[in-house]
């Protein structure tokens, strides 16, 4: 069974889904392609079904990933039965999580996704939403999502090996 990584924002259209990319391309680029599942979600249900945001996806591309594959689905409670680890992408979403989470249990999977990297700040860890933002912060919010991927695949080479 495959350890199985779920990131959540609130659309999953801009930040979840460029965790989600570049996760994936670590742990391919890792080898534990078999090993570790990732996926990604929203807490709000406006975008079901889109695509990831275009200026997400441009963001992306700079940096030589693909996220033109992406459909946007919402995170529920029924959810927590599918993933290990469910990682919000700030406060709100984690906050957002442990309500919705059915269990103490399920609640406790439930983290903070800046808190996997050894040089992010004490303090302010959100991965700002970069929604309707000008393209600076959509390389912001990525620069921040790959620190934290690279601290996320460091702290789970542990777990899966
Ligand atoms: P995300 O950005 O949570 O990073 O996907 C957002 C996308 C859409 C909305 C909010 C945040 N929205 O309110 O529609």
């Amino acid at each position: 069974m495959p350890y199985r990584i779920c990131f959540v924002c609130l659309g999953n259209i801009c930040r979840s889904p460029m965790a989600d990319v570049v996760m994936r391309r670590l742990v391919a680029d890792a080898g534990l392609a078999d090993r570790i599942q990732i996926g990604s979600a929203g807490t709000g249900s406006w975008h079901v079904g889109s695509g990831a945001n275009p200026p997400a996806v441009a963001a992306l591309h700079r940096r030589g990933y693909d996220g033109s594959a992406h459909q946007a689905r919402q995170f529920g409670a029924a959810d927590f039965a599918d993933w290990d680890l469910i990682v919000g992408l700030d406060a709100s979403n984690v906050a957002d999580l442990r309500r919705l989470a059915p269990t103490k249990d399920d609640a406790a999977t439930v983290a903070l996704l800046r808190d996997f990297d050894p040089a992010s700040p004490a303090g302010d860890r959100d991965v700002p939403d970069p929604y309707g933002g000008p393209e600076a912060e959509f390389d912001h919010a990525l620069d921040l999502v790959e620190a934290a991927c690279r601290g996320l695949l460091a702290d789970l080479r542990s777990e899966v090996s």
